[in-house]
C-alpha cells in the first residue's frame, strides 16, 4: 500500500528533483502537487511544477495553485539563487497539462478531511502559506494528518535569508507558526541537516551521464543551482535542499534528529523567521517538532541516483 502525500512546493531547482524522486518512486502515492509563492511568484510554481512533472512523464498528476502571497506580509522571492524561471539551468517545455481548478488549500482540506485519520502526509518544500490557509479554514485538519515533514529552518547553521532566517520560515513566519502548532506530527529538515547534502561535480556528471532524459535535465538544474551557494559560502557545491523531504520519507534509516521544542519568531524585524529551536532542552516547552541533524549523505545521493535513474 502506497504511502499517500500531498507535495507543497514552490519550485525551484531543489524542489523540482524532489518532485522528480517522489514520482520515482512507488512507496509513494503523489495526491496532488500544491505551488505556492517562493523561490519564484505563484505564476511560475505552478508552470514549473507541471514542467517538472512532464519530465518524469506524469501528466496524470494534480497540479494546483495555492497562495501566490503570504498570509500577512509582503511576498520576498529569490530569483538571485533560481535565476528569473525558478528553474533556469536547463529549458524544459511549456506544460501541456492543466492546473487544477481548485484552489491548493482547498484541496489540502478536502483531501485530509475526506482520507481516514493519520493517513495522509504532508511534504512542504516552500514557504508554510498553503498549509497556513489549509489549518485557518479547518482547525481540526493538523490532528487528523498522519505527518508533515518539512524543509525550513536552522539553528546550528544560522539562516541563508537573514543571519537568523531559512527562506523557507522566513517568508510566511505567521504560516509556519500555526503548522508548529497544528497537532500533526512535525518533522523539520532544517538548514544544519540540508548543509550536509551538497553537490559535486562528480555527482552532477553522474546525473549527466544517465541515458534518459531526466538525468542531463537534473544536472542542468544542479549546475545552475549550486553557483550561488559556491560563490557564497566558498562550499565546494550547493545545499540541495528539498528531496532530503522525500528520501526521508523513503529511507528514514538515513536520518537522526530529535523530538524537541521549536518556536518560531514572528514579532522581531531582526529575527523574523527565526527557528527557535531548544535543540539543549533548556526549557520546559512542548516537544512539538522532530529536529532532524544527522543525514548519510551518501545513502541520500545512492538513493536520488538510482531512483531518477528510472524515469523517463
Ligand atoms: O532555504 C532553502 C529552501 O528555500 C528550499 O526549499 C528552496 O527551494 C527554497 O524554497
Ligand atoms: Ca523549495
Amino acid at each position: 500500500m502506497a504511502r499517500p502525500i500531498i507535495i507543497d512546493t514552490d519550485p525551484g531547482q531543489d524542489d523540482a528533483l524532489a518532485i522528480l524522486l517522489a514520482l520515482a518512486s512507488p512507496e509513494l502515492e503523489v495526491l496532488g502537487i500544491t505551488c505556492v509563492a517562493g523561490n519564484v511568484p505563484l505564476a511560475r510554481t505552478t508552470v514549473n511544477a507541471r514542467k517538472v512533472c512532464e519530465l518524469a512523464g506524469r501528466q496524470d498528476t494534480r497540479v494546483f495553485a495555492g497562495a501566490s502571497e503570504p498570509l500577512s506580509r509582503a511576498l520576498v522571492t529569490a530569483e538571485y539563487v533560481h535565476g528569473k524561471t525558478g528553474l533556469d539551468g536547463y529549458e524544459l517545455p511549456e506544460p501541456t497539462m492543466a492546473l487544477q481548478d481548485q484552489a491548493g488549500a482547498d484541496f489540502i482540506v478536502e483531501t485530509v478531511m475526506n482520507a481516514p485519520a493519520n493517513t495522509v502526509t504532508l511534504c512542504a518544500l516552500g514557504p508554510l502559506t498553503n498549509l497556513g490557509l489549509a489549518l485557518k479554514a479547518e482547525r481540526t485538519m493538523g490532528a487528523r494528518l498522519r505527518e508533515i515533514v518539512l524543509m525550513g529552518g536552522g539553528l546550528f547553521e544560522g539562516g541563508n535569508t537573514t543571519p537568523a532566517a531559512e527562506f523557507n520560515i522566513y517568508v510566511d513566519p505567521e504560516a509556519a507558526d500555526l503548522v508548529m502548532h497544528c497537532g500533526a506530527p512535525v518533522t523539520m529538515i532544517p538548514l544544519d541537516l540540508t548543509h550536509q547534502t551538497l553537490t559535486s561535480d562528480a555527482i552532477i556528471d553522474d546525473f549527466r551521464a544517465m541515458p534518459n532524459h531526466t538525468g542531463p535535465a537534473s544536472a542542468g538544474l544542479l549546475d545552475f543551482f549550486e553557483r550561488f551557494d559556491v560563490e557564497k559560502y566558498g562550499s565546494q557545491g550547493g545545499p540541495l535542499h528539498d528531496p532530503n523531504v522525500i528520501a526521508f520519507l523513503l529511507k528514514p534509516e538515513l536520518y537522526g534528529g530529535r523530538l524537541i521544542n521549536v518556536e518560531i519568531e514572528t514579532s522581531s524585524e531582526l529575527t523574523r523567521g527565526m527557528t527557535v529551536a531548544d535543540w539543549w532542552g533548556v526549557t520546559d516547552r512542548v516537544k512539538n517538532v522532530t529536529y532532524l541533524r544527522d543525514v548519510d549523505v551518501e545513502g541520500y545521493w545512492t538513493l536520488l541516483k538510482e531512483r531518477l535513474a528510472t524515469l523517463r
